[in-house]
């Protein structure tokens, strides 16, 4: 590593999936982490592995699984959670903990500790995780809110306890530029024994800087990033790694640093992740918004086709977007979908093909062109494997003569269910049936539809979120038939949230245990 090199570690799958309706299943936890290993992401931090079996399922084999990344898990500062921990990541060629313990005295105040007390345990904590990995991560949580002293003083002592990288958390997104680049400078300045280790940044979003105060914290001296993907995370989401990684590519005559991502991967991963997560990517977000690329007023247009670098200051190749090519449709063979799959940066094996092969013929036969936004849509469809609910069939009447009803039959843990629902309309009907068919309490706190393309024949996308007990899981699917297409994605979030049930998040505190309790 030379030193301007800087590391990205990803949080998609925990500071991420943490956020409300991001639930992921197993299998999109693994097919997740096998991507950002592939983009070259220097650590992938899996999941919380004390939070529940789910999780520590997933960290484990993700580190079972890892290629070149360091895996990493998350533990809070008591000696459960980090056994727990390094359980799931030992099995990964280069395993991390990572422990952290909220130093503001908002965040003192809950788990009731004096600065003394908190500092013996940050002491304590970190040997013991240092004990049993070389790779131990400290995090002062809401580090920018913290006493500048007792930062001073908890980063020093978890240094000597053997952190080998300190995270410096903006826990709330609080913090600004000048700011952020000062705390870090100042930190590797002043506490003793700071140059032998790796500063981390860690920033949300809540007004909208994590980006600029990411990179700030790197002119500081900070050299690992930590981000998600599409800037996922809880409130207004983390930094997102697509716009850290392209700024310091694009301007590397002013921030000369380099990461060893492989951005033309950027894309891809991005589209997963959106998919899987249920929250969708805004049309004009920074690199890999649907607009980023798109030139669409008279002037742009005319500068572009004169000289591309006129609005173009990356290249949508960088990140992995392909030109505009000729559509799809039913003549298209087998051939043609691998090689348009191939240029959207879908590799699939021969079985994975044929599936998505038949999706796109059927698909052909209802639509007369077939845009690279549906195969996307088509192949974000969940596969299903994991689902307890599946949708069979659905006929809807609809239309002025009233009552609207829909005909639904659904498999339900392997067993056929019918019923007919009448409703507000066809998607009302639809959804009484499905309510009818599985009980449910969940409550739709959103139903949004979109056209993947444009015309009558377009295939709608619908979003469903459901929200049960203050779980929210979200849903989505996509339909040249828009009542189907809402079916399914009202079902794909019921079987979102029966996840979720089964994944109970602990709480950031250790209130009332003994930290010492193995
Ligand atoms: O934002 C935060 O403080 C965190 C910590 C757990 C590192 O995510
Ligand atoms: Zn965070």
């Amino acid at each position: 590593m030379t030193i301007n090199d800087v590391l990205i570690f990803d949080t998609t799958l925990r500071d991420g999936e943490q956020s409300p309706g991001a639930t992921m299943t197993h299998a999109e936890k693994l097919e997740i982490a096998e991507l950002l290993d592939e983009m070259g992401v220097n650590i992938i931090e899996a999941g919380f592995p004390i939070a529940s079996e789910g999780d520590f399922n997933a960290v484990t084999e993700i580190a079972q699984r890892s290629k070149s990344a360091t895996i990493c898990g998350l533990a809070r500062a008591n000696y459960k959670d980090i056994d727990r921990c390094w359980e799931a990541v030992k099995h990964a060629a280069s395993p991390r903990i990572h422990t952290f313990i909220g130093t503001s005295e908002l965040h003192r105040a809950i788990p009731n500790l004096t600065m003394d007390e908190m500092a013996e345990r940050i002491h304590d904590t970190v040997t013991h995780a240092r004990n049993l990995c070389d790779n131990v991560q400290w995090s002062p949580m809401d580090a920018t809110r913290t006493e500048w002293d007792y930062l001073c003083r908890v980063v020093e002592i978890a240094i000597k306890a053997g952190a080998t990288t300190i995270n410096i958390p903006d826990t709330v997104g609080y913090t600004a530029p000048v700011e952020s680049a000062d705390l870090i400078r100042n930190l590797i300045k002043t506490v003793p024994g700071a140059d032998d280790v790796i500063f981390a940044t860690h920033c949300h979003n809540d007004l909208g800087m994590a980006t600029a105060n990411s990179l700030a914290a790197v002119e500081g001296g900070a050299r690992q990033i930590e981000c998600t993907i599409n800037g996922l995370g809880e409130r207004a989401g983390n930094t997102a790694l697509e716009e850290v990684v392209m700024a310091l590519k694009v301007r590397s005559d002013i921030m000369p640093y380099t990461t060893r991502i492989d951005t033309t991967k950027i894309m891809n991963i991005s589209r997963r992740v959106a998919t899987v997560s249920g929250f969708a990517v805004q049309f004009n977000k920074a690199i890999v918004g649907k607009n980023a690329f798109a030139h669409e007023s008279g002037i742009h247009q005319d500068g572009m086709l004169k000289n591309k670098e006129t609005f173009e200051i990356m290249r949508p190749e960088d990140v992995g977007l392909s030109g505009t090519s000729l559509p799809l449709g039913k003549h298209s063979g087998r051939a043609a979908l691998r090689a348009k799959l191939a240029e959207l940066g879908y590799d699939m094996g021969d079985n994975e093909l044929k599936d998505v092969f038949v999706r796109f013929k059927e698909l052909a036969d209802r639509k007369k062109e077939v845009y690279d936004d549906d195969l996307i849509a088509i192949i974000r469809q969940n596969d299903g494997d994991e689902d307890r609910i599946r949708l069979e069939s659905l006929a809807v009447i609809c239309g002025t003569q009233g009552p609207q009803s829909a005909e639904m039959v659904l498999e339900v843990d392997g067993e056929t269910v019918t019923t007919k629902a009448t409703g507000d309309g066809p998607v009302d009907a639809t959804f009484n049936a499905v309510k009818a068919l599985v009980e449910h309490k969940a409550r739709l706190q959103l139903y949004q539809v979109s056209a993947v393309t444009e015309g009558t024949d377009a295939q709608a996308t619908v979003s469903v979120r459901l929200e049960e007990d203050g779980r929210i899981a979200t849903g989505q699917s996509a339909d040249t038939d828009t009542v189907v297409a809402s079916a399914k994605a009202y079902i794909n979030a019921l079987n979102r949230l029966m996840v979720r049930r089964e994944q109970s998040q602990p709480g950031y505190d250790t209130k009332g245990v003994s930290y010492k309790d193995s």
